[in-house]
């Protein structure tokens, strides 16, 4: 069986790649840092076939550790400080971990190295938010980086360190530059996942008011489980490459609320959203659109979920957690 090691294995992505590789046979290991870690007793109990590894990107030693233990064939670096907002706030502990945690995974890859035959191979999460302020659009591998936030600046690091790795000590090493994506495992704290909740809840009754920050600003939002599927054909590839994985169509957060509403039957939503000053980045991006063709091409790889069905599907999910919660038939 082959073997994958999963840094960020509780978070979104994780839980989504961690499923989508179990289902094609691999073993799988996640990495968990801290004691007594919540979010790993949950995942525990959601997936039971998940290896819990314990290590830290900030601690080079537990990453050596954890790869001495679980021997993968691939490693996915899906870890991070990952909401651009909190990065802000924490710029050093984002540069840390979202940058200076890549190379230490490929420090402790060279250190543990796999064998001549048999590679171990890494993925990196790069990020749309590398682009910030863009230089073309839509934006693809060629385009130039214009980080906006300490979160953007960090996966620039992380970005150019695996290209580094790759030509400097011939490491099987992909980062694959993905846009937003969503879906109902997404972080409360981001802003679609904001919205669903709270359109569910005012739909509900269970709450009256969503305030958010610019409304004006536009993302390239897909499906997160089409997306892991693209991080494991970069690893299936003769030779290892950078890809830009997106949909090709761009959304403002305006038009991302609208739908939402109007998947509860609301039309009219103005009077329910209110704007507040604290939400708004000290810089912005303001566009990104993705061109996907390199990976349409190269991987096979096409996007699934569109955008109206993205929203319906965490509308709907909210809908009904909230619904259970608080005692209240659909
Ligand atoms: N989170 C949040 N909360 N965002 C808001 C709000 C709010 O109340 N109001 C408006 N926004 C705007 C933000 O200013 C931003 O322009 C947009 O909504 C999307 O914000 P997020 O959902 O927080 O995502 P992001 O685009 O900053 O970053 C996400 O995508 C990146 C890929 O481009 C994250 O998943 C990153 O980790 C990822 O790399």
């Amino acid at each position: 069986m082959p073997r994958a090691f999963i840094t960020g294995i509780t978070g979104q992505d994780g839980r989504h790649l961690a499923e989508f590789l179990h289902g094609r046979g691999y073993d799988v290991y996640g990495m968990v840092k801290g004691q007594s870690n919540p979010r790993a007793q949950s995942l525990v109990e959601e997936m039971p076939f998940v290896e819990i590894v314990p290590g830290d990107l900030a601690d080079l030693p537990s990453l050596v550790a954890a790869l001495e233990l679980a021997q993968p064939d691939e490693v996915y670096n899906l870890g991070a400080i990952s909401f651009v907002a909190l990065s802000f706030n924490q710029a050093e502990l984002t540069a840390n971990i979202t940058g200076l945690g890549v190379l230490r995974m490929l420090e402790a890859i060279r250190m543990i190295g796999g064998t001549q035959n048999n590679p171990i191979r890494f993925y990196q999460a790069s990020s749309s938010e590398m682009f910030g302020k863009v230089r073309e659009t839509p934006q693809t591998e060629g385009t130039p980086f214009h980080p906006r936030s300490p979160y953007g600046c960090a996966k620039v690091f992380g970005h150019n360190i695996v290209v580094n790795y790759r030509e400097s000590y011939g490491l099987y090493a992909c980062s694959g530059i993905l846009f937003n994506h969503e879906g109902p495992r997404r972080g409360i704290e981001f802003v679609t996942r904001k919205v669903s909740n709270a359109v569910a809840r005012i739909k509900l009754g269970l709450q009256h008011e969503l305030v958010l920050g610019n409304l004006d600003a536009k993302r390239d939002w897909g499906y997160a489980g089409d997306y892991v599927e693209a991080m494991w054909l970069m690893l299936q590839q003769d030779e290892p490459d950078d890809f830009v994985i997106a949909t090709g169509e761009t959304h403002t957060v305006g038009e991302f609320i609208e739908r939402a509403f109007a998947e509860v039957g609301i039309d009219d939503w103005s009077g329910y959203v209110r704007q507040d000053p604290k939400f708004f980045r000290p810089a912005e991006v303001d566009l990104l659109i993705g061109d996907a063709s390199k990976a349409r091409e190269q991987l096979g790889w096409e996007p699934r979920m569109a955008f109206s069905e993205l929203v319906a599907t965490m509308v709907q999910h909210d809908l009904a957690t909230e619904a259970a919660k608080a005692g209240i038939a659909l």
